[in-house]
């Protein structure tokens, strides 16, 4: 009844807005009609009407795809008749999920992709091809997001259409040789009227009435990186008009589900126990116990009680919009802000300066979906914190460890059969992953939150480095007999770590820039990461990816399993092998102590960060500088002179490259990356200060050292510090004066101005910010781009290079 009526007003409004995307043409949602009587929410107690019908028509194409598939997959089989048994009863359904761990995982994702898509030039001979046409869903998270909103919200691109296309400097889809800090590069009035109209949307969505946050801004300096075909990056673009383009109501790509995480009100992050968000073409909501309850995508923002339109017959439309969501993917200001201290003082101040004449709920560091949805309904088990709440705050959906989407995939209502999945995570020091992000899924089955999840048996991390887990492709629950002890028997899971075959993909998560060489070296290697290689490590994975595909229906049907098969699966599935110094068997699966998850996973998570220990995260930001300067180095002589005090304890590096100079020399700028870590310590020593000043002074960059008022005498408040520093480097860039600076530094203790001013005879283009928290203890260096001259750039500048810093956790 609710779901004829909800069916009868989208067709109504489609009708009504065939043309305009938005209803305010905008960022801005607005106000349409709705039937008086309409309801916006289910019980999460099975698949929307919509999705089952929409799933229906998908797999009409995919039942071909896949036999075509399967077809040339065990061509080579001494008997391949499996293939038609299967489909004469039967369709296998497939989903992939892609991984989490900024432009690395997406770019990863892309190549992954490319290989399983038959319209890859290459994909049918040495690759993977018609897969992708195969599959029923596909799956984002965090940087995999980047890459499923890309394709899905294109008209489902393709990443061959996208390589055809590919050229630096033309902002064509991502065209990343200018990061979101300066998307304009020395195009200043572009990227002067990129921020202005990011700060216009805005104001009007909330002078409109919405809460609005600086996620709001992350999702719309994204948008142009990904529609750059669309007005203003998709400003008006909604995530339900997908429903209306053609390639989906055809049932001609997959049906896309991102994820993100709920922080509860009166928390300031998430973890393992958090609920997870879905977000379909169709719906918004949670299976999970805390909500329960899905509710109509399209008229998200409307105020309702349990799912009525407090005001009848009047709905919101055009608050889902597809950067803001993408944002709530992948949004990791939260994370930023968590940190309390300097990062959280830093934040404080671009509210200030980013949502200048805004009202704002004091939540400036997560997406605010407003009205809550969800609200006075009653689908939650016991805790009702969630849907109480006016507003529903939303961060990056692999900040809890599940770096990985797998929990839409793994739902038993889906049904599916095999999973394919791809670690981009940020595991090890060099950004390799050793699959914390496996273990973080399995886990969470075993806790409340996680109950009506299943996920196939993983070793523990240790186990997975020892067994090459990390490196090469791996099956996980191969037998159904060993899933029997789960909620329900889940899909096989096919997982396919990052590893470097022709092109180093262990990029660090903060980098925000890429040359179209780099990226096609990404993709590429993604490529070959998903065909072992183009099937040179192993000339049968073909066909064993063709076994992964039947496996669950050939297990269900009774079937024989061909020899080849049982061949693959000797080779690709994980047996129950524990190969660790602890002899532990599996992670644990009552997990007594879920604040800690987080690190057990492996996952430096930096969430609940006042307590945890910082020594280990290395974090990294990127900038654009010219290429002079980068030959000068002076970023590095001043980051590098930290390294001398941080002995004891603390530990400080910093690499700024410089190869890629003679690229920029033709376009005038290009990338570098400062590699740094944090650390526990608030002492910095004098020398450092010092080191820094001295740095500074024979430099053309502009330092501003803002240190640690923990460490000195200061009584200064962090926050206090922080908006001086933000102040004075901005003065820096536009009136820089040589000589004043190691007075500035050495009297950083002073708390109350603890600029630097430098300069040169050349234009200052590099900030160096270095500050130290005074609550979570942290050291940091920032390095940020700050080559064009308003104050506004400066200041989202610097954000992104922080919340750069922080993604690396990914
Ligand atoms: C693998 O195949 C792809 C697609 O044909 C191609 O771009 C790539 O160069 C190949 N890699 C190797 C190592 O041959
Ligand atoms: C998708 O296709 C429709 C219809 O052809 C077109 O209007 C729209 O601009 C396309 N969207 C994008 C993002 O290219
Ligand atoms: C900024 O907004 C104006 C007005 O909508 C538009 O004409 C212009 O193309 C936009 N520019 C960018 C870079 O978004
Ligand atoms: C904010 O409001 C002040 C005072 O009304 C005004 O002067 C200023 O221009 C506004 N800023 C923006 C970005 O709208
Ligand atoms: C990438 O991996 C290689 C080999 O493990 C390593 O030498 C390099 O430092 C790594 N790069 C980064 C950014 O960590
Ligand atoms: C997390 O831990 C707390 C305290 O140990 C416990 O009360 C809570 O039930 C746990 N949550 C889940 C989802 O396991
Ligand atoms: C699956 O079951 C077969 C036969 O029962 C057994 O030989 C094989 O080792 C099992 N594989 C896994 C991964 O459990
Ligand atoms: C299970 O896998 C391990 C290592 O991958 C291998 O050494 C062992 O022989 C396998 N056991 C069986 C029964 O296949
Ligand atoms: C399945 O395999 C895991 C890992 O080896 C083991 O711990 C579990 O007991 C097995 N379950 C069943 C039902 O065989
Ligand atoms: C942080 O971890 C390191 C290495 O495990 C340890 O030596 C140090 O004592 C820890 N610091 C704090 C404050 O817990
Ligand atoms: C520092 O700022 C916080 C909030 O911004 C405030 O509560 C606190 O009192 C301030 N501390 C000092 C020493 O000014
Ligand atoms: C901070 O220092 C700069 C340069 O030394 C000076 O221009 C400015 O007035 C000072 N600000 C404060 C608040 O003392």
């Amino acid at each position: 009844m609710q779901m004829k009526d909800l069916a009868v007003v989208a067709f109504l409004s489609y009708l009504a807005t065939v043309n305009a995307w938005s209803p305010t043409n905008s960022y801005t949602p607005g106000k349409v009609s709705c039937d008086s009587n309409i309801n916006l929410i289910r019980k999460a107690d099975g698949l929307a009407p919509e999705e089952s019908e929409w799933l229906a028509k998908r797999e009409g194409n995919t039942k071909e795809a896949l036999k075509t598939f399967l077809d040339r997959a065990t061509s080579k089989f001494s008997d391949n008749s499996i293939v038609d048994s299967i489909f004469s009863s039967t369709t296998p359904r497939v989903g992939f999920a892609s991984c989490g761990g900024g432009y690395r995982a997406m770019f990863v994702d892309a190549g992954v992709v490319a290989a399983m898509d038959e319209r890859t030039v290459g994909a049918n001979e040495n690759g993977l091809g018609g897969l992708l046409q195969g599959i029923s869903y596909m799956a984002g998270s965090s940087g995999g997001s980047f890459f499923t909103t890309t394709v899905t919200y294109n008209n489902w691109t393709s990443v061959q259409e996208i390589i055809d296309q590919m050229k630096d400097g033309d902002h064509s889809i991502w065209d990343l040789s200018n990061s979101p800090t300066n998307p304009g590069g020395s195009d200043t009035e572009y990227t002067n009227e990129v921020f202005a109209n990011i700060t216009e949307s805005i104001k009007l969505k909330n002078e409109a009435g919405f809460d609005v946050s600086l996620a709001d801004a992350w999702g719309l300096a994204f948008g142009y990186y990904f529609f750059p075909s669309l007005p203003r990056g998709g400003y008006s673009y909604q995530w339900s008009d997908i429903q209306d383009a053609d390639v989906f109501k055809n049932g001609e790509m997959p049906l896309l589900i991102e994820i993100a995480k709920v922080e509860k009100a009166g928390e300031t992050s998430v973890d393992l126990s958090s609920t997870t968000i879905e977000m379909s073409p169709f719906e918004f909501g949670s299976w999970e116990p805390t909500i329960n309850t899905f509710s109509n995508m399209k008229y998200l923002g409307t105020e309702v009680n349990n799912g009525s339109p407090v005001n009848a017959g009047e709905c919101i439309a055009g608050f889902d919009n597809v950067d803001f969501l993408t944002s709530a993917s992948t949004n990791v200001i939260n994370t930023l802000n968590n940190n309390g201290g300097f990062y959280a003082s830093m934040i404080q101040s671009f509210k200030t300066r980013f949502l200048p004449n805004v009202t704002t709920t004091g939540h400036i560091d997560v997406n605010i979906a407003a009205p809550n949805p969800f609200k006075g309904t009653s689908n939650y088990e016991s805790d009702s914190s969630i849907v109480d709440n006016d507003q529903l705050y939303l961060v990056d959906g692999g900040i809890d460890g599940q770096v990985i989407p797998f929990t839409p995939l793994m739902r038993k209502e889906r049904d599916l059969d095999l999973v394919i999945a791809t670690d981009t995570t940020a595991d090890t020091d060099d950004v390799w992953p050793f699959g914390s992000a496996l273990v973080a899924t399995y886990e969470r089955q075993f806790m409340e939150i996680g109950k009506t999840d299943a996920f196939p048996y993983v070793p523990d991390t240790e186990t997975i480095v020892n067994l090459g887990i990390n490196k090469n492709p791996t099956f996980f629950g191969c037998n159904s007999s060993n899933l029997t002890d789960l909620a329900y028997v889940p899909p096989l899971v096919v997982y396919l770590p990052n590893r470097a075959y022709s092109y180093d993909t262990n990029v660090s998560t903060s980098v925000l820039t890429y040359t179209r060489e780099q990226r096609l070296g990404m993709i590429r290697n993604g490529f070959e990461i998903a065909t072992r290689n183009n099937f040179t490590d192993d000339p049968d994975f073909l066909g064993c990816m063709g076994c992964a595909v039947m496996r669950r229906k050939q297990e269900q049907i009774g079937l024989e399993w061909p020899s080849e098969c049982q061949q693959c699966f000797q080779m690709y599935c994980w047996n129950g092998t524990i190969s660790n110094s602890n002899t532990v068997s599996v992670p644990s699966s009552s997990v007594s102590s879920n604040s800690s998850t987080a690190v057990s996973t492996g996952i430096s998570s930096a969430t609940g960060a006042s307590t945890e220990n910082f020594s280990t995260i290395h974090i990294e930001t990127s900038t654009t500088v010219t290429c002079h300067e980068c030959e000068e180095a002076q970023a590095t002589a001043t980051v590098e002179v930290c390294d001398e005090c941080e002995q004891g304890n603390t530990q400080v590096t910093a690499t700024v490259e410089c190869e890629e100079c003679e690229e920029i020399a033709t376009n005038g700028h290009h990338t570098t990356t400062t590699l740094t870590s944090m650390t526990t310590t608030t002492q910095i020593c004098e020398e450092c200060e010092e080191a820094q000043a001295q740095a500074t002074a024979t430099s053309p960059v502009t330092v501003s050292a803002n240190v640690g008022s923990e460490s000195t005498e200061s009584s200064s408040n962090s926050s206090n510090d922080y908006s001086n520093n933000s102040n004075g480097s901005s003065n820096d860039s536009s009136n820089s004066s040589s000589n004043d600076s190691s007075n500035g530094s050495s009297n950083g203790s002073s708390g109350s101005n603890n600029t630097v001013n430098s300069s040169s005879s050349s234009k200052p283009i590099l900030q160096v910010t270095t500050g130290v928290a005074s609550a979570a203890s942290q050291y940091g260096v920032i390095v940020n781009e700050n080559n064009a001259d308003s104050l506004v750039i400066k200041s989202f500048v610097t954000l992104i290079a922080i919340v750069g810093t922080v993604i690396e956790l990914l």
